[in-house]
C-alpha cells in the first residue's frame, strides 16, 4: 500500500477532524520509520568476518539487545558511522563499531561474532593523499613497529596491501604520507625469489630504472639475507632490510 492511499484510507474512515489528524500523524510516523529501516536494510549488507591483525573501531562499550538484527538496527540508527557491529548470541551483548583499522584489536569472545558492511568508509585510518597529479588512498601506522609479515598482514586485514611505488610519483609521494623521522615498509619484497624484488599488489618484479631511482647507491645488497624494503628517516632513498625488523609501514587501497 502506498502512503497516499494509506493516507486517504484513514482520512475517509474518519468523522472527527482532531481525531484523524491524529492517526494521520501516526500513520505518518509509523510510515517513515518503517521507509527508514526498510532503505537501510535495503542498502546496507552486513556479512559475518573473522578480522586477523586489525579490529573493529568500537563506538561505545555497546548494550544489551534482544537479537542481531536490532543490534544493526540500533548502530544504524544511532551512529551514522555504524559500519558494522559485535553480537554475543548468548549474552546478548551489541558492540556498535565504525569500521577496520590496524589500531583495534581483533573481537573478544565476550563481544562475541563481528558483523561488517564493506565500503569505502569502512575504513577510518585511510586518507586521499596528493602530489600534484599522483593520488593513493593510504593509512600510514608508525607505532607499534612491526615486523614485515606483520604489516602486510594488517594492510590485507583491512582489504588493502602495503604501499606500491612503483611510479617515481608514487615514490615521492611517500613524503607527504610519513612522518620522515621513521623506517617505513613499504610493498615490495623478494622473499620469493632472491634479488626478484615483487610489488605487493601485482607481484611485478620492479624495473631496473625505478630500482636505480629509488635505492641508496649499491643497494639492495642482500647484506645478510635481507629481503624486504624500507624507507629510511630523512630520506626518500629506499634500502633493503631484515623482514624480522620492526618498522611503521603504509597500507594503500584501491581509490574510492
Ligand atoms: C611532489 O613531487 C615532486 C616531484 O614530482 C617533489 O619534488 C616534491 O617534493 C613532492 N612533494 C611532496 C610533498 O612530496
Ligand atoms: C613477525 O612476527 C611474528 C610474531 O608476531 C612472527 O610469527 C613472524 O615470523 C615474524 N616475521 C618475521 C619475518 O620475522
Amino acid at each position: 500500500m502506498s502512503f497516499k492511499t494509506l493516507a486517504a484510507y484513514v482520512l475517509k474512515r474518519t468523522v472527527d477532524f482532531k481525531k484523524s489528524q491524529i492517526i494521520l500523524r501516526g500513520v505518518l510516523i509509523l510510515y517513515s520509520w518503517m521507509g527508514a529501516i526498510g532503505g537501510t536494510f535495503e542498502s546496507i549488507k552486513f556479512e559475518k568476518i573473522t578480522p586477523q591483525h586489525c579490529g573493529p573501531q568500537r563506538l561505545n562499550s555497546g548494550w544489551v539487545d534482544k537479537s542481531r538484527s536490532s543490534c544493526a538496527a540500533r548502530c544504524l540508527a544511532r551512529f551514522g558511522t555504524c559500519h558494522g557491529f559485535m553480537y554475543n548470541e548468548v549474552t546478548k551483548l551489541c558492540t556498535p563499531s565504525s569500521g577496520l583499522s590496524a589500531e583495534q584489536s581483533t573481537p573478544s569472545k565476550a563481544e562475541g561474532d563481528f558483523y561488517f558492511s564493506d565500503s569505502c568508509q569502512s575504513y577510518p585510518d585511510f586518507r586521499t593523499k596528493y602530489n600534484q597529479s599522483t593520488q593513493a588512498h593510504v593509512a600510514y601506522y608508525s607505532s607499534p613497529p612491526v615486523n614485515y609479515t606483520n604489516a602486510k598482514a594488517a594492510c590485507e586485514c583491512m582489504n588493502s596491501h602495503l604501499y606500491v611505488a612503483n611510479t617515481l610519483e608514487k615514490w615521492w609521494l611517500i613524503n607527504a604520507i610519513v612522518n620522515i623521522d621513521h623506517h617505513v615498509f613499504i610493498g615490495l619484497d623478494d622473499m620469493a625469489q632472491e634479488n626478484k624484488f615483487v610489488w605487493a599488489d601485482s607481484h611485478q618484479e620492479i624495473s631496473s630504472a625505478l630500482k636505480i631511482a629509488m635505492f641508496y647507491l649499491g643497494q639492495p645488497d642482500d647484506s645478510g639475507g635481507q629481503d624486504c624494503v624500507w624507507k629510511k628517516p630523512h630520506n626518500v632513498l629506499l634500502d633493503d632490510v631484515k623482514c624480522s625488523e620492526p618498522a611503521g609501514y603504509i597500507c594503500e587501497k584501491t581509490l574510492c
